[in-house]
């Protein structure tokens, strides 16, 4: 039968497809910066597929359609993969699962004993490493499934990667290639997009693309302070040793050293697979990283070998897709927040849409920079996430939807708030009201010296920091702590009881530890974590204010932006007036005697943990080791002085014994410091 010739509309819709898919693909795989959702992404890839069914004279040599992926970055340098690395078919549900199943039956003679490996799909993104002897030699993105990127530095300084097979230190096997995800925890993908916002650094749209962007950094330094992890799922070619089914393989990567998933399971029984992949679905959201799917394997090698793969699709495999935590809605409208350092953030306001069981109607936009580089306009169809604990946020725009009625956004150059003139610094993203008497930044400003990981004042939050500033009983952070019982006389609930409690609130965050007023006075780029970091390293708030930027940066965890604007904070006269003013009411004073000075016992000293101690947990133990002055690592080297070891320590113990690196136990660690 020969083809019809394809209709006009067709022909340019192919085109158009064509085009975007291909602009898409760039903005996920070189760029790790994704603009349309996975699921919004296939919707388009399906229809071209569905044209190019049709009328396959529309489908040309290269067509999105031919090819998964696209072209590796070309700054690193290109690695040939042996064996090319795969993808996988997807199932909704469970006729889906059904259908697989019956497919893979047809293909294989009658009755053959079928047994399975269910896997959690982490999402993340695949590489190659390859062990030489033992070594790790190589190590390689998945890039386009043919050619990946050589990304070795980086992989090494990801601390579960193995650098030498097996940790047991029995013979290796002369060839391996182990294949797996490399991911980036949930609480690390957040942590970092906080830091990249203050730093005015680009904010990642999902632990998957935070974990590419960390791995194809030029610098391994800056990967090796990302916390990527590696699980291990499959291997490539491999001499010297004998594998017959997928659960085998993973048993010896296991033997190996490396972090084989938990909850991957063996089942004889497809009832049971089916069973298991419908627990997943609430199981998913308890992982500490993000899973968007179950991965079902046929467990024997010999009948994957006979399944075969189509396109790039093993036949022996699929991935059961969970519902995407994504949806799609109007942009009806885009407010602007006032923030702290007066900062202006801007927030969407759309049709209400339900995702994963919530209703969702205003959602995060980062930054002005975030709505103006993806040119998200009023009107637009956009794409919304919401996974576990983080606030929903618009992913960003499908400009295919668009009818020309859509407004571009345009920053605002007043102040919301107090309708002064904005400032947008030349080398910054952000734009700031300036204005140092602007109310919004007051209560924001109150709202977080009162939250819990601040001075935690109980019966205090955005409510009441609000109230306050209306009633002008507070005009600076100070003045909480001048309050009494008068000011609240006859206010409308603010009962005496109520008013009792919260001063007493108030008196009690007096003597809280350095770190949280640090953590208070909200310096720009300094979190939680880093004012911990700063509390021990300077033991005072006297002694941070004094001091430079060199000292600063010395310090690990502190870059250039953030020692600056730490400068900048103490050397601000309205700060120092804050500082003296707290003193004087008793915050100060109380803060710097609760502050433990810096011990100097394990000054110069590196440490790693393992194992588990007793009646100490691990952050413990790193607490007293960096209070004496020593410094906790997370992987053994030559560097390493001690590894402090605990029961069923494991990988780290027998490299640290290989290495030779000094092996102690808590009473030893104990008598070190005296
Ligand atoms: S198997 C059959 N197992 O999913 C060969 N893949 O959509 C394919 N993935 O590129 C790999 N967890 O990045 C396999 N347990 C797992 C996986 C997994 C995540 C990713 C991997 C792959 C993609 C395929």
């Amino acid at each position: 039968m020969t083809e019809q010739l394809p209709p006009e509309a067709l022909v340019s819709r192919a085109a158009q497809l064509r085009e975007e898919l291909r602009y898409h693909n760039h903005r996920y795989y070189t760029l790790d910066d994704p603009l349309i959702s996975d699921a919004q992404y296939d919707a388009l890839l399906n229809e071209l597929r569905a044209i190019e069914a049709d009328y396959p004279s529309l489908r040309t040599v290269d067509s999105p359609t031919q090819r998964v992926g696209s072209a590796p970055l070309s700054r690193f340098p290109k690695v040939q993969h042996p064996v090319p690395m795969l993808s996988l078919g997807n199932a909704f549900g469970p006729d889906d699962l059904n259908a697989w199943l019956e497919r893979v039956q047809k293909l294989l003679p009658p009755n053959t004993p079928l047994s399975f490996v269910v896997e959690p799909k982490i999402d993340g993104l695949a590489v190659a490493l390859t062990y030489s002897n033992g070594v790790l030699t190589v190590g390689a993105t998945r890039g386009n499934g043919e050619i990946g990127e050589d990304v070795t530095a980086n992989l090494r300084t990801v601390s579960n990667v193995p650098l030498r097979i097996p940790v047991s230190g029995a013979t290796p096997p002369e060839r391996l290639e182990v294949r797996g995800e490399v991911y980036l925890p949930i609480a690390a993908f957040e942590a970092l997009n906080e830091r990249q916002a203050a730093a005015n650094d680009k904010v990642f749209a999902n632990p998957r693309n935070a974990a590419a962007g960390s791995l194809r950094q030029l610098d391994s330094s800056i990967t090796a302070s990302r916390p990527l992890r590696f699980f291990a799922y499959a291997v490539g070619p491999f001499a010297g040793i004998e594998l017959t089914s997928q659960w085998q393989t993973l048993q010896l990567l296991r033997e190996y050293g490396f972090a084989v998933n938990p909850d991957a399971r063996h089942f004889d029984d497809w009832q049971a697979v089916l069973d298991y992949c419908h627990a997943w679905m609430e199981r998913r959201e308890t992982l500490a990283y993000e899973v968007d799917g179950v991965v079902i394997k046929i467990n024997d090698f010999e009948l994957q070998e006979q399944l075969g793969v189509v396109g790039r699709d093993p036949r022996w495999a699929i991935a059961y897709k969970f519902p995407a935590r994504e949806e799609t809605t109007k942009l009806l409208d885009i407010g602007v927040n006032v923030g702290r350092t007066g900062k202006l953030i801007p927030f969407a306001v759309m049709e209400p849409v339900e995702i994963g069981g919530t209703i969702v109607q205003h959602a995060s936009l980062h930054n002005a920079d975030y709505v103006i580089s993806r040119d998200i306009r009023i009107g637009d169809t956009v794409v919304v996430k919401r996974a576990g604990d983080v606030i929903p946020y618009v992913v960003g725009p499908i400009p295919a939807g668009r009818d020309g009625s859509e407004q571009p956004w345009r920053a605002p150059t007043l102040c919301p708030a107090c309708g002064q003139p904005v400032e947008r610094l030349p080398e910054e993203v952000d734009i700031y009201c300036v204005n140092a008497d602007c109310p919004a930044q007051l209560v924001r400003t109150l709202e977080h010296w009162v939250s819990r990981g601040a001075m935690d004042i109980v019966g205090m939050g955005e409510r009441q920091a609000q109230q306050f500033v209306e009633w002008g009983l507070v005009r600076t952070i100070p003045d909480l702590y001048r309050l009494t019982a008068a000011d609240f006389a006859e206010r409308e609930g603010y009962a005496e009881k109520r008013v009792e409690n919260l001063l007493t609130a108030i008196a009690e965050s007096k003597s809280r530890p350095l770190e949280r007023v640090i953590t208070a006075l909200g310096i720009r780029g300094v979190g939680s974590v880093g004012a911990v970091d700063l509390a021990r390293h300077f033991g005072s708030l006297d002694a941070l204010a004094a001091a430079g930027e060199a000292e600063l940066t010395a310090i690990e965890g502190i870059g250039p932006n953030t020692a600056r604007s730490i400068v900048d904070f103490f050397a601000t006269p309205a700060n120092q007036q804050l500082l003296a003013d707290l003193q004087a009411l008793g915050v100060r004073s109380a803060a710097d005697a609760a502050a433990q000075p810096l011990g100097t016992t394990l000054a110069g000293k590196t440490f790693v943990i393992t194992g588990t101690l007793p009646d100490v947990s691990r952050d413990a133990a790193r607490e007293l080791i960096e209070a004496n002055g020593g410094k906790v690592t997370g992987s053994v080297s030559q560097k390493t002085d001690y590894l402090l070891a605990g029961e069923a320590a494991g990988s780290k113990l027998s490299r640290a014994q290989q290495l030779g690196v000094a092996i102690i136990d808590w009473a030893q660690l104990q008598a070190l410091i005296g």
